[in-house]
């Protein structure tokens, strides 16, 4: 994989765990018995997922893709579309963790976890290799120094306190070694 898409994959792995623990928990019927569990999965994905993962797709990835080429002139609108979804999706969810509405929380959990799962698949199975095949080494390269770049914005070491997090939660909601291959 090369570097303009390398960073995002790893932050991809990340934001996976929590989703696939937010699922579980949904799935379980677990969500009203670790209410600020899911409170904190909540404000995780408004920050990792929507501010810093999305954020440097929109504002580095993206454009520099467009730049490049036309060939994904089609695709980059439609996924900037998905990441609105998932930004109404989290509103929704936060509302029904808030006011205390179950249902309106697991409702919506569900949709972001299936809308979610499907966005990270195509972009990794499909979009990041047509990404890779349109830039060059030398723009993947000022890329990745923009990604750092703005990295630094979010809370020092936020790549491992966000792994912590991940682990925290998938212990803490559904015991340790909830999922098969998970040391
Ligand atoms: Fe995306
Ligand atoms: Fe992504």
């Amino acid at each position: 994989m090369g570097l303009a898409v390398t960073l995002l994959s790893y932050e991809h792995g990340i934001l996976r765990q929590v989703i696939d623990v937010l699922n579980a928990a949904v799935e379980q019927g677990k969500t009203e018995g670790h209410r600020s569990r899911m409170t904190e999965v909540v404000k995780f994905l408004e920050v990792y997922m929507d501010q810093f993962h999305h954020g440097k797709e929109e504002q580095f990835l993206f454009p520099s893709v467009i730049r490049a080429s036309p060939l994904l002139n089609e695709e980059i609108p439609r996924l900037i579309r998905d990441h609105q979804r998932a930004r109404d999706l989290l509103t929704a969810m936060a509302s029904g963790i808030n006011s205390g509405d179950v249902h309106k929380f697991g409702d919506a959990s569900r949709m972001l976890v299936e809308h979610m799962t499907a966005h990270i698949n195509k972009e990794e199975g499909e979009i990041f290799p047509r990404i890779e095949a349109v830039l060059a080494t030398e723009e993947g390269r000022r890329l990745n120094k923009e990604y750092r770049d703005f990295n630094r914005h979010f809370a020092p070491d936020y790549y491992g306190r966000s792994e912590e997090f991940a682990k925290r939660v998938q212990d803490e909601i559904l015991g340790p070694r909830a999922f098969k291959g998970t040391a």
